[in-house]
C-alpha cells in the first residue's frame, strides 16, 4: 500500500450517466467524504455519451446521493462540495475527441495518479481500453489504475480477449477487477473468523465437516435488465463470480501474510482444485430452473417469461444449484452445495458448515436436534451475524436433546450497519490495495470451471426449463438433488 499523504488523485468514471454511478459509486464516495476517509485531493471526471453539462450531471448525482446514500438524511454541504468539484466530458466511447480532451486536461493539470473506472455496459470496455491506450492516457500522470466491473467477459474466450487487451496497456498491478461481494464487510469477516480465532480452524476440514452449503437468495427478479440477463443467466451473473469467490474464502488455506498476492495465491489454489464438471457430470451436478408467477410476501409476482424483454420461449436460468468437490487434502470427499436464485422467498446470503455426527450415539436419548445438530451459519447479509447450533439437554425427566443456538449479531455487537461494499473497494483502489480485487488467473480459472458447464448445457439443450413458483425455494428438482445424498437444504429464515 502506498502512502496517501499529499496525493492528488483523478478518478475518471466512464459511464457517469448510468445506474451504477448514481446508485453505488457516487453515494459511496459521498460517504467516504462525509466520514473524512479520503485523506487526499480527489478530482472526479465524468465521461459519457449523453449531451449533459456539469450542471445536469450534478443534479442527477445529487438525486443519487439523496436516494441511495447509506446515512440519511444527507449532509447537503458535503454533497455540494463533492459535486461542485466534478467535471463532465461528453464524448462517444469510440471517437478520439473525448480522449484528446482528457489528454489536454491531464497535460494542464497534474495528478499523483489517475484511476479509470469502467462503469459502462461491458460492450464498451474494449473500445475504451483501446482508446485509452492509443491516446497514451495510461502513462500521462504519475501512477495509473483501471477498474473493471463485472461481467468480466461473457465466456472464457471473451474473458481471455478482454484480458489480452487490458494487458496491452496496463500491468496486472494496475488492473482492479471488481467483485463487489469481496467489498462486503461480512465477506471479509470469513477470513477473520477462520484465521483470527484458534478454535474453528482445527475443525475446518474433512475430518469434522460433513458438507458445506452456500446460498445467495434474492427476492428481486430481473427488473429492467432482461436484455443483459437473457444472455447471461444466473450462472454468469452470480455463480461464475460472487459464488465462486465465496467458495474460495470458505475453503482456502491460511495465507502466509494478509496482502494482495498471498491472499489471491491461496484463493487461486482452491479454484484450481475444484474437480471440473464436464459433459455428463456437469449435467448431473447442476440444476437450473426459471421462476414462474407466484407470491412474495403479499405481492403478486409475474413469471420470468412475462418480464419485459423476455421471450416466451426463453430457457434462461434464474436459479442454479451445483454440487462440487474440491480435490485437495483438506476437502477430499466433502461436497459443497452452492445455489443462487432470483425471486426466492427471502433476500439472504449464507454459508452453512454442517459438521459430522458424533461417531457413536452414547445415550439412548431422543435426539431432537435431528441428524446434524452442529451447524455453523455465517449470515453474510442481511441480519449479518454468525450462529452455531448444538444439542443441549432439554430440561425434564425425559432424556431429550434439543437444538439450541449461540448467536452473534453485527448490529448488536457493534451498534452500526457495516459500510457499503463500494466504499471499501473505492478506497482500496485509491490507496493501491488490490487484496479485495480478483486477479487475472482467478478470473480465468472461474471461467474455465464455468465454461465446462456452459458447454455441457449447450450439448444437451433443454426444451423446457424446470419452473419454480416465485416465492418458493427453487424447483422440486433441487430438493431431490440434495436429498439423493441423504441431506437437505438449510434455508435462511424468512422474516
Ligand atoms: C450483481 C448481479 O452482481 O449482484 C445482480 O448482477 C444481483 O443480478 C447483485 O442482484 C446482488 O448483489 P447484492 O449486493 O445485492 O447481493
Amino acid at each position: 500500500m502506498q502512502s496517501t499523504q499529499n496525493l492528488s488523485i483523478a478518478l475518471v468514471v466512464f459511464g457517469v450517466t448510468g445506474d451504477l454511478t448514481r446508485r453505488k459509486l457516487i453515494p459511496a464516495i459521498y460517504q467516504l467524504f462525509k466520514d473524512k476517509q479520503i485523506p487526499f485531493n480527489l478530482t472526479i471526471i465524468g465521461f459519457a455519451r449523453r449531451p449533459w453539462t456539469n450542471e445536469i450531471m450534478k443534479e442527477n448525482l445529487e438525486q443519487g446521493i439523496s436516494a441511495y446514500s447509506r446515512s440519511q438524511p444527507i449532509e447537503e454541504i458535503v454533497a455540494e462540495k463533492l459535486l461542485n468539484s466534478m467535471k463532465y466530458f461528453q464524448s462517444s466511447f469510440e471517437e478520439d475527441r473525448g480522449y484528446l480532451d482528457l489528454y489536454e486536461f491531464f497535460s494542464k493539470n497534474k495528478f499523483s495518479g489517475v484511476i479509470y473506472y469502467l462503469a459502462t455496459p461491458p460492450k464498451e470496455y474494449m473500445k475504451i481500453i483501446q482508446q485509452l491506450g492509443k491516446n497514451n492516457l495510461p502513462s500521462i500522470n504519475g501512477w495509473t489504475r483501471i477498474v473493471v466491473e463485472k461481467p468480466y467477459g461473457n465466456d472464457l474466450s471473451s474473458a481471455l480477449e478482454l484480458e489480452k487487451n487490458l494487458h496491452l496497456f496496463f500491468k496486472e498491478s494496475e488492473i482492479f477487477r471488481i467483485d463487489h461481494y469481496l467489498g462486503k464487510e461480512t465477506v471479509q469477516n470469513i477470513l477473520v473468523f477462520r484465521f483470527a480465532n484458534g478454535i474453528f480452524e482445527p475443525l475446518w476440514n474433512n475430518h469434522y465437516i460433513d458438507h458445506v452449503q452456500i446460498t445467495v437468495a434474492e427476492t428481486i427478479g430481473v427488473g429492467t435488465r432482461a436484455g443483459y440477463f437473457e444472455n447471461a443467466g444466473i450462472i454468469r451473473d452470480m455463480f461464475a463470480n460472487h459464488l465462486l469467490q465465496l467458495l474460495t474464502l470458505t475453503a482456502m488455506e491460511v495465507p502466509f501474510a494478509f496482502n494482495a498476492d498471498s491472499v489471491r495465491d491461496e484463493k487461486l489454489k482452491v479454484l484450481k482444485s475444484i474437480r471440473p464438471l464436464v459433459g455428463k457430470s456437469a449435467i448431473e451436478n447442476s440444476i437450473r430452473a426459471q421462476y414462474g408467477p407466484g407470491i412474495i410476501g403479499n405481492t403478486l409476482i409475474q413469471g420470468y417469461k412475462d418480464e419485459p424483454g423476455v421471450l416466451h420461449t426463453s430457457t434462461t436460468e434464474t436459479y442454479l444449484a451445483i454440487k462440487l468437490f474440491i480435490d485437495n487434502w483438506r476437502w477430499a470427499g466433502v461436497p459443497f452445495y452452492i445455489r443462487c436464485g432470483k425471486r426466492l422467498p427471502v433476500q439472504a446470503t449464507e454459508i452453512v458448515i454442517h459438521f459430522k455426527q458424533v461417531p457413536l450415539s452414547l445415550f439412548e436419548w431422543k435426539n431432537m436436534a435431528g441428524d446434524a445438530p452442529n451447524t455453523l451459519v455465517l449470515r453474510l447479509q442481511p441480519d449479518e451475524g454468525i450462529s452455531l447450533t448444538f444439542g443441549a439437554k432439554k430440561p425434564g425427566h425425559e432424556n431429550q436433546i434439543s437444538p439450541v443456538l449461540m448467536d452473534f449479531c453485527y448490529q448488536d455487537a457493534f451498534g452500526s450497519e457495516p459500510p457499503e461494499a463500494y466504499e471499501r473497494l473505492l478506497l482500496d483502489c485509491m490507496t493501491g490495495d488490490a487484496t479485495l480485487f480478483t486477479r487475472t488467473d482467478e478470473v480465468i480459472m472461474q471461467w474455465e470451471f464455468t465454461q465446462n458447464i456452459l458447454d455441457a448445457w449447450k450439448q444437451t439443450p433443454i426444451e423446457k426449463i424446470p419452473e419454480y413458483q416465485a416465492g418458493n425455494w427453487g424447483p422440486m428438482e433441487a430438493d431431490l438433488f440434495i436429498q439423493a445424498d441423504g441431506r437437505n437444504w438449510k434455508n435462511p429464515k424468512i422474516g
